[in-house]
């Protein structure tokens, strides 16, 4: 896997969805290139009629869902809101799944992981992103688990990953994607 496309669901400045992402791209295997998308703010309200007289979506709709088709993989950081998945993650991923059958995420590679602030590390969140993937038949990577709680405590002033133990499994989950999106993306694999 070369292209990696990170998404965090969280448009806060200091996210520490973003951190993690940013630990990622720190951390990826060699050959393989994170990037951050930094756009999720500019992502409209899901409509109906706005997807219909734009012709599939607005512009930053549309950007993002090039880069999605043209990444090997997708790094989703979400964080957990009242159990569930942040509304500007789930907004976003609604218009992805959008034009069927042509979406995007269909047999997309997917990897998932969290950080929280409270201790459960965004565990409700992941298993409802899980289910939301299911419907838009994205290949999600089955573990290892990156539930990052306490997350004040895992990073430095800087924003940088500092946890040896988190920086650890983060580094084994990006390698696991690799291989798996490797496996179901075989095509790929061998360009
Ligand atoms: C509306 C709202 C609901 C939240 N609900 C949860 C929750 O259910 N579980 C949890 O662990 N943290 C919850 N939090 C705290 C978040 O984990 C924390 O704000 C975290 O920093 C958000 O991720 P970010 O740093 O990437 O923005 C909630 C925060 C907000 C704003």
């Amino acid at each position: 896997v070369k292209s990696v496309l990170g998404i965090a669901g969280s448009l806060r400045q200091g996210s520490y969805n973003r951190l993690l992402l940013r630990a990622a791209q720190e951390l990826a295997p060699p050959g393989t290139s994170i990037v951050v998308y930094q756009e999720l703010g500019s992502i409209p309200l899901y409509d109906a009629d706005l997807e219909r007289t734009t012709g599939g979506g607005p512009a930053a709709v549309q950007q993002l869902r090039t880069l999605v088709a043209a990444a090997d993989g997708i790094l989703l950081a979400t964080p957990e809101y009242n159990h569930g998945i942040p509304g500007v993650l789930k907004n976003a991923i609604d218009w992805l799944s959008r034009p069927a059958p042509e979406e995007v995420l269909a047999a997309k590679p997917v990897a998932i992981i969290g950080a929280s602030s409270g201790p459960s590390g965004t565990r409700l969140a992941q298993a409802a992103l899980r289910e939301v993937l299911y419907a838009t038949e994205s290949f999600v990577l089955p573990g290892p688990a990156i539930l990052a709680s306490g997350a004040a405590r895992l990073f430095d002033d800087s924003g940088k990953l500092v946890d040896a133990a988190m920086r650890e499994r983060l580094q084994a989950l990006l390698a696991a994607f690799g291989r798996f999106a490797d496996l179901v993306n075989p095509r790929d694999a061998a360009q």
